[in-house]
């Protein structure tokens, strides 16, 4: 069968590789994009979509809750379970339809089903047809990492089963304290399952400021969502009426379920990258700053590539490769300015450098502002508690990290983002005027405490 010739071929279809593919057919690159399971990858059907679903099912449970402490007489009668998977797969199926309408829509992709595999630095090769490609672009994506000799199955499960529990469990361990960990410890928590978070280093989130680590232990404490940290597994074993944790030190914990969320690792394996060259370190591709591998005109994009493991890195890496491949000489994709937002309650949202991070690079001229959302007049009517840090490099220097826990702080991660990526002086984001009463609110007091004229808040 003759080969098939795109100015670009990609193997992959999640958040790095379909947006790579949308804005090189806008700038009129031909291009074939490759997928063994569904178009949107693991953002879509298995991570950001549908847990953020069981996360909304889980925020209206406690809203249900607590009504009462507003004045509003509910209580929880229950969660349907089989409601909750229909909702959140309503959401992943209209949204997995419309970006399938995007792709059929965009002419100039080749859209091919099945399992790829790079088997030159021009091709990629699916059953019997044979793409070949000027650029080619790797967008594997990642999978869910469990221990070494620990079987998932049965009552041991990675996210990718959790997402579709059949029962809610009486007591459930979650295994990592990362981000997936205490996104489903919340979750299972306000589905009324007893948690219990076993974290091997000494914070939960420990990729954030550590003093976001400690409010987040303390609402969790509050929630009865139960932590220990610094605790290392030496065993698990199941049968028919459990699963047993045996944490070094002899303490052996026990559940319905153990969730197993240490972490994601590269899809690199078996594809063919290591025949053809590609420079691989820990499984993870190693690219240089425009993304591309030194071999041919291959680059990678995504959960492959070191560093944040986020959708939005993805559509970013993506969207980069397209437009430095035609030619528009975009800005490489920096990680530091990456925001991050964890789901769980409280929610917790970042960007820029933690305070050990600024003192690293700036030096002991970095200040500090923490501001206590107990000032904040929207927070308090949401009932509540948290905090905005913010990190200046120096007396006159810029914004350079914001870190953020509370309720529906992610949604305030846009304004952060603006403010460390456009290098704001505290003075300058202190000058714009912040709508009252929004938690928006908040990151206005904080940066007129900063710029020494506090508000709501002691300097
Ligand atoms: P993670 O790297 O965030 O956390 C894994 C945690 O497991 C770490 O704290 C690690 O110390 C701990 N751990 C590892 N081995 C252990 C052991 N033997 N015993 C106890 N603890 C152990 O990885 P996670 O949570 O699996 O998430 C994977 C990726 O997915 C992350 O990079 C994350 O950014 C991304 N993600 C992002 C979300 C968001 O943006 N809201 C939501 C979910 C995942």
């Amino acid at each position: 069968m003759a080969a098939e010739q795109f100015d670009i071929v990609i193997l992959g279809a999640g958040s790095g590789g379909y947006a790579c593919a949308l804005r090189a057919a806008q700038l009129g690159q031909r291009v074939g994009l490759v997928e063994k399971d569904k178009l949107g990858g693991t953002c879509l059907h298995r991570g950001c979509i549908p847990t953020k679903a069981l996360l909304h099912s889980a925020e209206l449970a406690d809203a249900a809750r607590e009504g009462e402490k507003f004045g509003v007489k509910t209580s929880l009668e229950g969660i349907d379970l089989g409601g909750v998977h229909s909702y959140k797969d309503g959401v992943v199926g209209r949204l997995h339809k419309g970006l399938q309408g995007l792709v059929k829509g965009a002419e100039a992709v080749t859209y091919v089903e099945g399992e790829g595999r790079l088997t030159s630095p021009t091709t990629v090769t699916v059953g019997d047809r044979e793409l070949v490609g000027e650029h080619i672009v790797l967008a594997t994506g990642s999978y869910a990492k469990t221990l070494p000799g620990m079987e998932i199955a049965g009552r041991v499960m990675t996210s990718d089963q959790a997402l579709g529990l059949a029962e809610i469990p009486q007591r459930a361990i979650v295994l990592g304290g990362g981000v997936i960990g205490v996104e489903f410890a919340s979750v299972l928590r306000s589905f009324g399952a007893e948690v219990t978070v076993v974290e091997a280093l000494d914070r939960l989130v420990a990729a954030e400021d550590p003093a976001v680590s400690k409010q987040l232990e303390r609402a969790f404490r509050k929630r009865k969502i139960t932590a220990k940290t610094g605790a290392k597994v030496a065993s698990v074993s199941q049968d028919d009426s459990a699963v047993k944790v045996e944490l070094e030190g002899g303490e052996t914990l026990e559940a319905d379920l153990l969730l197993v969320a240490v972490g994601r690792g590269p899809s690199t394996e078996g594809l063919g990258y290591e025949e053809a060259g590609i420079p691989l370190e820990r499984g993870f591709v190693i690219t240089d700053e425009r993304l591309r591998t030194g071999v041919g005109n291959v680059r990678a994009v995504g959960d492959i590539v070191p560093g944040p493991q986020l959708a939005h890195r993805g559509f970013a890496h993506g969207i980069f490769v397209a437009e430095d491949i035609a030619g528009l000489e975009p800005q490489p994709v920096q990680d530091h300015l990456i925001p991050k937002v964890t789901y769980c309650d409280p929610e917790i949202a970042s960007v820029g450098l933690s305070e050990e991070q600024a003192r690293e690079q700036y030096g002991e001229g970095v200040s500090t502002y923490e501001y206590n959302l107990g000032g904040n007049g929207k927070s308090q009517i949401l009932g509540t508690a948290g905090f905005i840090k913010l990190v200046r490099s120096g007396e006159d220097g810029p914004v350079v990290g914001v870190h953020m826990v509370g309720a529906r702080m992610g949604e305030q991660v846009g304004e952060a983002q603006l403010i460390v990526g456009w290098e704001a002086l505290p003075e300058e984001v202190a000058a714009l005027i912040h709508a009252h009463p929004t938690q928006n609110e908040a990151l206005g007091e904080a940066h007129l405490a900063l710029a020494g004229k506090p508000l709501h808040a002691h300097a």
